[in-house]
């Protein structure tokens, strides 16, 4: 690939294949022992201005692209909803064309609107991450999912069973972590409710659509357990969350279905004993915080690989 087609986003996984793919959580390995040392800083992205572009709240996104920009010397303009210039009316292009004049070279964006970081991506010359549009994608958390599950395991993905369990419908993270797991090699099962089942999405490479729940979690290697979003639920599509958790929480019980030493994953943030029982999120089988650590180096990789590169811009 030449360096004109080397993708200067990363939008979704369109245009990251397996081996872009791998160079990154290579780098995460560099990125994760630089956090290991003392000073946690290196002049890598130094004189790059990272803008975070949130439209929609967040914890662990935001505040690890934060920490991975300025771990490697980099400014950052935090932009959010709440106390900017929107709530008088200036519009999204306004707003990054605004950014782009305070020197923006990198936009983090998450936004309610499946799409909105492409379009951002239209309307500047800098780089954009996708940090989660809509139900679309959400491509940076899958990539931490990758990392950690085979931090902790070993692993190698393609011998590995990944169900994901849920809310499917609303999820941009199962999109992206089906996209990702599947694209390294793994055997992806997605399950649920039938109502937050979209079949059509048996149609992604390397994954397959389960409804029952017990043959979709036998022989797993790794459970990712997602959060009901009823937040983008236009009509509750759930008789009940007492329902929902007598037939598709994930606990030790349920489990047993699957491979010995399975582990267990959830984006956060978590509904506890709904999607995920307590006992399960906070044992040994899971990988809840070591997600959320991975974060940082991950998103340092994502924006050394897109602001530096390997001469690649
Ligand atoms: N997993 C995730 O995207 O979490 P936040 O919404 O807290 O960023």
């Amino acid at each position: 690939m030449s360096a004109a087609e080397r993708p200067r986003h990363l939008l979704d996984f369109a245009a990251w294949p397996r081996e872009r793919i791998e160079a990154l959580l290579e780098t995460t390995e560099v990125m994760a022992q630089v956090l290991q040392r003392p000073v946690k800083r290196v002049p890598a992205l130094q004189g790059f201005t990272v803008a975070t572009l949130f439209f929609e709240d967040s914890t662990r996104t935001r505040l690890s692209f934060e920490r991975a920009a300025r771990a490697q010397s980099a400014d950052v303009l935090p932009f959010a909803k709440g106390g900017s210039s929107l709530s008088k009316g200036e519009s999204l292009r306004d707003t990054v064309e605004t950014l782009s004049e305070l020197q923006a070279d990198l936009f983090v964006v998450r936004h309610p609107a499946a799409g909105a970081a492409h379009q951002v991506a239209r309307w500047t010359d800098a780089a954009v991450v996708n940090a989660g549009d809509g139900r679309r994608a959400h491509p940076t958390q899958a990539l931490l999912d990758a990392y950690a599950y085979r931090a902790r395991t070993g692993r190698p993905f393609p011998e590995t069973r990944l169900a994901i369990v849920g809310d499917v419908a609303h999820s941009r993270v199962a999109r992206s972590a089906a996209e990702a797991f599947a694209a390294l090699g793994a055997e992806v099962i997605l399950s649920g409710p039938p109502t937050l089942l979209p079949r059509e999405l048996a149609e992604l490479p390397g994954v397959t659509v389960e409804p029952d729940l017990d043959r979709a979690l036998d022989g797993a290697h790794a459970v990712m357990a997602l959060r009901l979003q009823r937040e983008r639920m236009a009509s509750f599509r759930l008789a009940s969350l007492e329902g929902y958790a007598a037939r598709y929480r994930i606990d030790e019980a349920r489990l047993r279905a699957c491979y010995d030493e399975v582990v267990v994953l959830h984006p956060g943030p978590m509904n506890r004993d709904v999607e995920l029982a307590s006992d399960v999120a906070d044992g040994p089988r899971s990988l809840v915080r070591a997600q959320v650590a991975a974060g940082v180096p991950v998103r340092m990789a994502v924006l050394y690989h897109l602001l530096v590169g390997k001469g690649e811009r």
